[in-house]
């Protein structure tokens, strides 16, 4: 999954101090082989930089790279520990321009744009006692979690990590040090047998059969879950079936999400309105104005159409990089997998996702 801040282009002199604020240029310093088809990369961050690069288990970074002629942005999660040199694992996605030219052409010593560390999937508190549930390149962000929980005092984590084949799974020696009474990992392969190893994958039944083998985890603190799609929504609906609060489960999304977009709209305002929606955007403090039909394409899009730069990263309602504030009027979104409650009282919204629904609306990029 998953996601690049200020991309503006130089309609305003101060364009250049947002991207220097958000993107870094930095040497990469490592490139290590994860498995057959992923790879951990880690980056030399200057001590200039260092504090930007601050960052919460759990959260990514974006990559910028201009591939034929065309900028491409692509989400990594941060897999190294608070006390590590900055690293991220990918792992190569079929026809991936992004992925596979990391994975195949990047080299240790080169230049690389990325961002500074973002998302709200993140391990707040390591002293406490969290469940996670990862299915393949999904461990990348439970990695982080996992090394921060471990070095916590009072912290504990059961990881359960899913893969086809053993030789699928990421990070492997790095998950074999973790693994204490502290952090306790539990395999499980889809598509092979081995001893050791649960078998399946986390459907609904796998995971209640998890569930039940186990009651205690119910009633841990926290429940952190990463992967594919139908993997989240299993497990999402598994945890509330058994009474877990969903203010407890924090979920991110490696994929375009297709299941859950009809469920996931939290910004439900209801409003009479309908027809075209003057609306005005505001980036770098310059003013765009347009109109659009409420229900026509996303601000996002029209705003681009229209020659504003603003950022985004997935366009599918996970990331948050497109997050805009409300000013005025009011905003439907079609999904949300990204802002949390309180961004969306403060006014918040994700403008890959966003139409108006008021006769004019005014939304800003800088607030
Ligand atoms: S671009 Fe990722 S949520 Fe909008």
């Amino acid at each position: 999954m998953g996601v690049f801040n200020k991309l503006f282009g130089s309609k305003k002199k101060d364009t250049e101090n947002s991207i220097k604020s958000d993107f870094h240029i930095v040497k990469v310093l490592q490139i290590s082989k994860l498995t057959k088809e992923s790879v951990k990369v880690t980056f030399d961050i200057s001590n200039d930089a260092a504090p930007d690069f601050k960052f919460i288990p759990g959260q990514y970074i974006d990559v910028k790279l201009k591939l034929d002629g065309k900028e491409e942005i692509r989400s990594y999660s941060i897999c190294s520990g608070l006390n590590e040199p900055l690293s991220i694992g990918i792992k190569k996605v079929e026809g991936g321009k992004v992925s596979t030219y990391i994975n195949n052409c990047l080299k240790i010593g080169d230049d690389l744009s990325i961002s500074i560390p973002r998302g709200n999937f993140k391990l707040n508190d390591p002293n406490k006692n969290y469940v996670a549930f990862a299915a393949g390149s999904g461990i990348t962000p439970i990695l982080s979690i996992a090394k921060e929980i471990a070095q916590s005092e009072n912290g504990g984590l059961d990881l359960f990590y899913a893969n086809k084949t053993a030789d699928a799974i990421m990070f492997l020696e790095e998950l074999h040090q973790l693994q204490s009474d502290k952090v306790r990992i539990h395999y499980s392969l889809s598509q092979e047998e081995k001893e050791g190893f649960i078998k399946g994958r986390f459907s609904q039944e796998n995971i209640q059969k998890v569930i039940k083998n186990d009651l205690s985890l119910l009633k841990k603190e926290g429940y952190f879950i990463c992967g594919p799609e139908e993997m989240i929504v299993n497990a999402e609906k598994v945890l509330k079936e058994f009474g877990v609060s969903g203010d407890k489960i924090h979920f991110e999304l490696f994929t375009t999400p297709v299941l859950m977009k009809g469920n996931v709209t939290i910004d439900a305002i209801l409003t009479e309105f309908s027809g075209i929606s003057q609306v005005k955007v505001i980036l770098d403090d310059e003013e765009f104005d347009f109109e659009l039909a409420t229900d026509g394409g996303t601000i996002l899009n029209e705003a681009e159409a229209f020659g504003v730069d603003a950022p985004y990263s997935c366009r599918g309602g996970v990331c948050c990089t497109c997050k805009a504030k409300v000013i005025e009027g009011i905003v439907k979104m079609d999904a949300n997998l990204a802002l949390t409650d309180g961004e969306i009282k403060d006014g918040y919204v994700l403008s890959c996702q966003a139409h108006p629904a008021s006769e004019k609306v005014v939304i800003s990029y800088d607030e």
